[in-house]
């Protein structure tokens, strides 16, 4: 079975070129979302409650990231699920407690051709840093922090996130050259997750109605003084030395350097990837291994950087890993190369460490961010890593909500053994990395034949009112872009419709993968626009709301007006 094409229904494409900027709401109007939500669904940005992690008080899951106590050892990768506030919210609803926020980089015009992301069956993608501009990625991750301060305080949560939701820690991450992390673009950006005083002083005001009484709180203003640096391919060692340095001398931080799975070399990759793994049709990008760095070179900058910060008193850590560079003979993303994550990257990563640990510094922190789900989270922990970070799975159908999971199921197995704490456990059921690393490299669990089955797809072409009503679309949304409202009775086909917020879709084609009609539903649900200048700014269908009204629309008057029906009977909007 082919992928669904990337023209059908995507008249996206030659309306915003190969860019769909996103515009981030503000803290009021998410904060008035919450309010409404919660009030009218008991849901967050359309989290069930059911999906809230609520930690065990037997079983403690935290861990200590570079000397900072962390509750739980899962967070988001650096990535579409740590860019926007409200999927940090989500990710921490869901467990999270360590946030590997999406990286920011001195080019913050770039422009991302879409689709972006294809985790049809592994995961690959061909984005490579943050879409919004360096100071509105400062601002979302300060209303990131304020809201989870809020909402650790929110009466109405308590019931579902437990009376102490533990500590959480906000992790940096820079890239690509030393040049741009020294231009004062970036080094503004990073003194201002150091001190983010102005910035919650400009947003205090914005706490009004039922969150009047948060307005005084004492919002915490040092956001984050821990940094992972994205190498990205083809970083070259003296700069990672120069940026690692420059990163400890001139800003005083924790480093990580994120390393990339070609230290591994390309034949051991290639054996993995193809030969002991099956996945034939994956094409390494092997010019990408001699640009990158090289596995001598890596443990020796590795003992260097951490004795270096060592003797500042700061700490250092490597992160394992980076996609991997492949050559894109999918050709469904417009670009070439892309970059591979998700099953095989678990292997990959996991050999990768495996060769790593004997010339490793006894307390060099390893954070992990290979295809971890459900499945794998206990043995990747037991071999010594943390924390693992996710992506790729967050992608897959239940999105966020696969979180609280993950975290179930290890506090399960921390508890059936008899521990009371994730480091207890660890200590009392080691896993060396190689014996797990050599099972995993002929396990079937990441072999083609268990990753090769395609979403399911059902012969209707999509339609702006009535579909299957799978929900994918919602779930799979890494910036909760879209929502739905049961049918009023009768009126409509379908039992639920959904909606798409265009705002804060930078049409990355996730959901038209996981839809199983055959449409983009990005493209052809009703776009509901909040915003009047960038509803004017468009061409393409879309209504216009303002207190649950339409106030203008493209669109035929039927459609109008089933689009204010649904809204009259019961919006999750305000
Ligand atoms: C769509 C997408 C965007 C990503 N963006 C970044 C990024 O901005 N910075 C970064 O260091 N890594 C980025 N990554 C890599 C992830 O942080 C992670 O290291 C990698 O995907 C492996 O984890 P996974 O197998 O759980 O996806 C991105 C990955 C994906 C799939
Ligand atoms: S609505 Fe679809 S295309 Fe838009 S951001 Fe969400 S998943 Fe991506
Ligand atoms: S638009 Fe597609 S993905 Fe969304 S609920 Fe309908 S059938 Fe499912």
């Amino acid at each position: 079975m082919t992928q669904k094409s990337l023209t059908t229904n995507h008249p996206g494409f030659q309306e915003f070129g190969s860019s769909a900027p996103l515009t981030p709401m503000s803290l009021g109007a998410l904060l008035d979302r919450i309010d409404h939500e919660w009030h009218s669904r008991k849901r967050i940005f359309d989290l069930p409650t059911a999906r809230f992690w609520r930690p065990d008080p037997d079983v403690d899951l935290s861990f200590e990231f570079l000397g900072r106590r962390c509750a739980t050892p899962i967070g988001p990768a650096a990535g579409p699920h740590s860019q926007l506030a409200e999927n940090i919210v989500l990710s921490w609803l869901g467990g999270a407690r360590l946030f590997e926020l999406k990286t920011v980089q001195i080019l913050d015009d770039l422009e991302i051709k879409r689709p972006c992301i294809d985790m049809q069956t592994i995961g690959y993608n061909i984005e490579w840093s943050q879409e919004l501009t360096v100071p509105q990625s400062l601002t979302e991750y300060v209303k990131a922090s304020m809201l989870l301060r809020i909402l650790r305080q929110w009466e109405p949560l308590r019931e579902f996130v437990g009376p102490d939701p533990g500590p959480h820690v906000f992790d940096m991450s820079v890239g690509y050259d030393l040049a741009g992390i020294s231009d004062e673009k970036v080094a503004s950006f990073v003194r201002g997750m150091r001190d983010a005083t102005d910035e919650i002083e400009a947003l205090r005001s914005e706490l009004t109605g039922p969150w009047a009484p948060f307005a005084d709180l004492d919002f915490d203003t040092h956001l984050a003084d821990t940094l992972t640096l994205s190498t990205f391919h083809g970083c070259p060692p003296d700069e990672i030395e120069g940026i690692t340095k420059h990163l400890i001398d001139v800003h005083d931080l924790d480093v990580i350097v994120k390393l990339n799975p070609t230290l591994l070399g390309f034949e051991t990759v290639r054996q993995i990837v193809n030969d002991d793994l099956g996945y034939h049709d994956v094409d390494v990008k092997e010019a990408a291994f001699a640009e990158d760095l090289q596995f001598d070179r890596g443990i020796e900058l590795i003992a260097e950087l951490h004795q270096y910060a060592a003797e500042r008193g700061r700490r250092f850590g490597i992160k394992l890993t980076n996609t991997l560079v492949v050559n894109n003979t999918k050709g469904w993303m417009p670009d070439d190369p892309m970059y591979l994550s998700g099953a095989p990257l678990h292997v990959v990563a996991m050999n990768l460490l495996d060769r790593l640990t004997p010339h490793l510094p006894d307390d060099v922190m390893v954070s992990f961010s290979a295809g971890i789900t459900k499945d794998n989270l206990a043995d990747s922990l037991s071999v010594g890593v943390n924390p693992t970070t996710i992506c790729s799975d967050l992608l897959k159908p239940g999105g966020y909500g696969r979180l609280a999971p993950m975290l179930k199921a290890l506090t399960k197995q921390i508890a059936d053994d008899g521990c009371a704490s994730l480091d207890q456990w660890r200590a009392e059921h080691p896993l060396t990395v190689h014996e797990y690393a050599e099972r995993i490299r002929s396990s079937g669990d990441y072999h083609l034949s268990a990753n090769e089955k395609l979403p399911r797809e059902v012969d209707n072409e999509l339609e702006m009112f009535g579909c299957v009503a799978c929900n994918f679309c919602i779930t799979v949304c890494p910036n909760d872009a879209f929502f739905n409202i049961p049918s009023p009775q009768d009126e409509i086909e379908g039992r639920q419709q959904y909606l798409v917020l265009p705002e804060l879709c930078n049409e990355c084609g996730n959901c038209m993968t996981f839809c199983p009609e055959d449409g983009d539903p990005a493209q052809v649900k009703p776009k509901l626009y909040t915003d009047p200048a960038v509803f004017a700014a468009r061409s393409d269908q879309g209504f216009l709301i303002a207190d649950g009204q339409v106030i203008d629309a493209r669109a035929d008057a039927g459609a109008i007006e089933l689009v204010q029906q649904l809204l009259d009977s019961g919006s999750p909007l305000p």
